[in-house]
């Protein structure tokens, strides 16, 4: 690796090699405005969202740099016929799934909504579920090339060649997440610029390899392609120790969600302040793919032995999406609490590192810590190596 030579993390015009996922806009512009890059996680929202999304952080950041991350998988259910509808994936939910979550409701005092029963494909990616057809990913695209994210960023799978093609037409890179090194270098052949090396450690869908071991492995393997290092990051020691592996930047999600900007629930903002390491689990329970959750009863639930096994994806996403539109609905109320009723069962994805994380700060904040904990880190291993030689 040569640290001298400018790399396409260079060519991103940021000051700090922090990358702060989030769906929330607000969080995107924060972690950009502080020197990092804010990328927008659009898999969950509809597109008439993420252009208002998108023009509404264009306009905070007065040209700073920012990133769209979009859920591009190569595999799923009905891929080979290029999707299915909203009435096919429906139609795929068994009777025995209905009921499991028809009785979870009742038994945690969930409400019955209306408003949660979508019936066209936008209504059901904005409740919360995921896009599932070949042509509404075609929607989020249209809408990132219109505008003018630095960073396109390919969250499932190696993003088509043609899709690269035109980003670097228009002046964007492309990254894409790898937890495996085989992946990894799928997506340099095609072309990508960067890779995010997704480690076990990791909320959201994550592989069952170590940063430890993952890091270094992706980095001698894509050579001289950066690489920046996901998963279990919150502190500057853990930065640090991600350079030193070989990674370019890091590129986080957790951390950012107890901060003051991030729109999550306050019930769930406090239960990840409460948590502890050992308190997320990698879990089929909310896209059919194995993704790491905060340990709610959402979880347990599905994880019970006498309970119906998470459907594939995206039918399982398609199945929870109104229930789910349901419990957080309830969970936001004022007198919601973690321990019962729907502020127990409130699901969201976050990774190990939530046992590190236990105040609520701001985005800035997060940034500058773990910046300036980096360099302490770095210096005070550099002083330990001198005392000994
Ligand atoms: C709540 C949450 C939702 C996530 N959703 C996505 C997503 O839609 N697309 C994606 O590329 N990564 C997603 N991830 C993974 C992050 O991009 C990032 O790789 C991961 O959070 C890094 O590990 P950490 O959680 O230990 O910081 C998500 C992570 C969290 C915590």
């Amino acid at each position: 690796m040569s640290l001298t030579q400018p790399d396409a993390v260079d060519r991103l015009g940021i000051t700090t090699p922090i990358f702060g996922f989030s769906h929330c806009r607000d969080v995107v512009a924060a972690v950009s405005k502080a020197g990092g890059l804010g990328v927008y996680g659009a898999g969950l929202h509809s597109d008439a969202q993420i252009a208002i999304d998108i023009e509404w952080i264009e306009a905070q950041l007065d040209g700073k740099p920012y990133g769209i991350d979009l859920l591009m998988p190569s595999k799923y259910v009905g891929s080979e016929s290029g999707g299915l509808t909203a009435a096919q994936a429906r139609a795929a939910i068994p009777a025995d799934v209905t009921h499991f979550l028809d009785d979870m409701m009742l038994r945690y005092d969930v409400p019955e909504d209306e408003a949660a029963a979508p019936d066209s494909d936008d209504e059901f990616i904005a409740s919360g579920s995921q896009r599932y057809t070949a042509k509404q990913q075609e929607g989020i695209l249209e809408i990132a090339f219109a505008h003018s994210p630095r960073l396109l960023v390919s969250a499932l799978g190696t993003p088509p060649r043609d899709v690269i093609e035109r980003a670097h037409a228009k002046g964007m890179l492309v990254a894409a997440l790898a937890g495996r090194v085989k992946h990894a270098v799928r997506h340099v052949e095609a072309g990508v610029d960067i890779v995010i090396a997704q480690s076990y450690e990791a909320g959201g869908h994550t592989g069952e390899i170590g940063g430890m071991v993952l890091t270094p492995l992706v980095v001698d393997a894509v050579a001289p392609v950066p690489v920046l290092a996901a998963g279990g990051i919150g502190d500057g020691r853990q930065m640090a120790a991600a350079l030193v592996l070989g990674a370019r930047g890091v590129w986080c999600g957790s951390v950012w969600l107890p901060t003051a900007e991030s729109d999550l629930l306050p019930v769930v903002k406090q239960r990840l302040v409460d948590a502890h390491a050992e308190d997320t689990q990698r879990t089929r329970a909310m896209t059919g793919k194995p993704s790491r959750l905060l340990r709610t009863a959402w979880v347990d639930e599905w994880e019970r032995s006498d309970t119906p096994d998470p459907l594939p994806n995206p039918i399982h996403a398609v199945a929870i999406g109104p229930y789910v539109a349901r419990i957080e609905k309830a969970a936001a109320g004022p007198d919601a609490t973690p321990d019962h009723g729907p502020g127990a069962l409130a699901p969201t994805a976050a990774g190990q590192v939530v046992g590190l994380i236990t105040a609520q700060t701001s985005c800035r904040r997060v940034l500058t810590d773990m910046m300036e904990g980096c360099i302490d880190a770095i210096a005070e291993t550099q002083a330990l190596l001198e005392r000994g030689s």
